[in-house]
């Protein structure tokens, strides 16, 4: 403890009770940086002086952005993680200088790894980790990513995605575990990975965070994000309430049980109700009936999106927000708008003071369970577990138990995998191949990812070549040429196909067929030689009858990641098949959504459809 000063200031005492710290620091603000702590900016905008003089609470990295400025692509120049830490910490420590020093949380979408930075672990996406039905594998996957995000001095990711997806023409279908509700509840296991396990009689509700190796997390978006009309992105979902709660909600419920210490509210309607401003399920329901004691966040200008034309009545959007039940404002650029508006507000009474006392206790409360106050900055002695052996070893071990296989052999007794490691000669193809930015998807390096070598990590075609024996030929070709296919002599072809990386709603699709004429690649090769088609994709996609029947196996590997090692252990036979359809596979579009409780219900794969090479002991 410092000065006499120090000594009464019981929001400076380690050992003292975080409600008494919160309302001890909470009496000794002004309103000014009462909205300062419920404001979040983005990197690009916050300067020392805002930092120390809004005393803000929060600031982000939007998809992409890092220390060198908005990753665009796989040629944007990489920062080194030292470059991370740094500019955190420069954060961190302009954001100390204000009046009562406050520490800020920095915030970044570590969806699957800590994906912002070159050379982290890159584990595949949701909807893989949903095929594997295992909740420990995904709490592991949550303690290692706590650890790369850790280590760039971040300590607070907007992640899970607990979204429960009901039509794959939704672009975020791959950040959704599955369509059905006890797939997500149990991967929700993910937020006690990164959060650390709350102690015994941990009171219902309130945010944990163990200590240093940990993060705050995220679940998001709440509520019913992935069930809006069509798989529209950010869109309306019309359901009743029961089934809102029984098919959407459920996943919150773990969340909050493990200690989550923030929600996102969602940009999309329930029934017309932007979830954004409605008071019923942000206060009513998750903060008094489920009890949720950490704060709720808006989603990245949430509430512009609610002022259309943009900007027309901002105040107003900030009023409904804020009286709705958001506690901090992801703004994340005109924060000086945003103040302006939310202090008169407050002074008008339109927003109570009591709301922003509520919602700044919240955000203190997150922030001393954190350990924020002791210990604002990075821990560099964890730089040298990004992208580590073990880690890496881990995000293999879940594209292995994430693959599904859906044909193994055109006849009953005749099955096709596991493959020969010592074949003669064998052909691989496809644009999903040699692409380690496909592999990863969307949020990787760049918000909507790109081609390219994008990070460290192996590539199908990288593993394939370690796999086969020393005698092996392979021959790569992405689009084989007649030549190449007029050789008789493969003992068998691997296609990988799939979709190019997005996000968001540039996801969004309504024809789910496979890109870069994935389909004619695959007849092609399939009409001469033996082949395996690998789909590396967010979601299923269109494969029609007369191209199934032409494949030999069919394996879905969802989005693995950097480690397209996990590929080969299987179906060269180290390891057999474990994956299960987390979504039904459909046989067209028009068949969407798809309800795996209806009679109707006539997929081409049905949701838990997963074949193993191995007959059954
Ligand atoms: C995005 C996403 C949200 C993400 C946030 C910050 O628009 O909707 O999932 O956490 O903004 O990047």
């Amino acid at each position: 403890m410092g000065s006499a000063e120090d000594e009464r200031c019981v929001y400076k005492d380690p050992n003292a009770a975080i409600e008494d710290r919160v309302n001890d620091l909470l009496s000794r603000m002004t309103l000014q940086e009462k909205v300062g702590q419920m404001t979040q900016i983005e990197r690009r905008v916050a300067t020392p002086s805002v930092l120390s003089g809004l005393s803000i609470g929060s600031v982000l990295s939007g998809g992409g952005s890092g220390p060198l400025g908005v990753a665009e692509s796989a040629s944007s120049e990489q920062a080194l993680l030292s470059d991370w830490t740094d500019m955190v910490d420069g954060f961190q420590k302009a954001a100390l200088e204000s009046r009562l020093g406050i520490p800020l949380i920095y915030g970044i979408d570590a969806v699957h790894g800590n994906n912002n930075i070159y050379g982290a672990t890159i584990f595949p996406h949701n909807i893989g980790l949903g095929a594997t039905r295992d909740g420990e594998l995904v709490r592991r996957i949550g303690v290692a990513t706590a650890l790369e995000v850790r280590a760039s001095g971040i300590p607070y990711t907007f992640a899970p995605c607990v979204a429960v997806l009901k039509d794959p023409r939704w672009g975020r279908s791959y950040e959704s575990y599955s369509e059905d509700t006890d797939i997500v509840k149990k991967m929700t296991a993910i937020v006690t990975g990164l959060q650390g396990q709350p102690p015994q009689g941990h009171p219902k509700g309130y945010p944990f965070v163990a200590g240093r190796n940990n993060v705050i997390a995220c679940a998001k978006h709440f509520v019913g994000d992935g069930g809006t009309e069509r798989g529209v992105n950010e869109g309306n979902t019309v359901t009743s309430y029961e089934d809102l709660e029984r098919i959407h909600m459920a996943p919150y419920l773990d969340c909050i049980s493990q200690g989550v210490c923030t929600v996102m509210a969602s940009y999309s309607s329930w029934n017309g109700r932007r979830l954004h401003t409605d008071y019923f399920l942000l206060t009513e329901v998750l903060k008094n009936k489920l009890g949720f004691k950490g704060f709720v966040i808006s989603d990245w200008e949430g509430l512009d999106r609610l002022s259309q034309p943009h900007g027309s009545n901002y105040r107003q959007s900030i009023s409904l927000a804020v009286n709705a039940g958001i506690d901090m404002i992801m703004v994340p650029f005109r924060h000086e708008q945003f103040a302006e508006d939310l202090i008169a507000l407050a002074e008008s009474g339109e927003v109570p003071i009591s709301r922003i006392d509520d919602a700044v206790q919240r955000i203190l409360r997150v922030k001393f369970v954190s350990g924020l106050f002791e210990h604002p900055f990075s821990d560099r002695s964890l730089l040298q577990i990004v992208g580590c052996k073990s880690h890496r070893e881990l995000a293999r071990e879940a594209v292995r138990k994430s693959l599904v296989l859906l044909k193994n052999g055109k006849e009953p007794m005749k099955p096709f995998l596991p493959l020969d490691k010592n074949a003669k000669k064998i052909l691989v193809a496809g644009s999903h191949a040699d692409d380690l930015g496909y592999q990863c998807g969307g949020w990787t390096v760049a918000w909507h990812g790109s081609s390219g070598r994008i990070t460290i990590g192996t590539t199908i075609l990288d593993a394939i070549k370690e796999a086969v024996g020393g005698n092996t030929e392979v021959i790569y070709e992405q689009n084989p040429s007649p030549s190449t296919l007029a050789s008789h002599d493969y003992t068998f072809a691997i296609v990988a196909v799939g979709e190019g990386p997005y996000a968001e709603t540039l996801g969004d699709n309504a024809e789910l067929a496979i890109p870069f004429n994935g389909t004619d690649v695959i007849k092609s090769v399939a009409e001469r030689i033996p082949t395996l088609v690998v789909v590396v994709s967010g979601r299923p996609l269109v494969i029609e009858p007369h191209v199934l029947e032409k494949i030999d196996a069919l394996v879905a590997a969802w989005l693995p990641g950097s480690e397209g090692t996990g590929i080969t252990d299987v179906v060269f036979g180290d390891y057999d098949f474990e994956g299960q359809l987390p979504v039904s596979w459909f046989r067209t579009v028009e068949q969407l959504p798809m309800d795996h409780k209806a009679n109707s219900y006539d997929p081409l794969f049905p949701l838990g459809f997963g074949l193993k090479c191995k007959k059954e002991a």
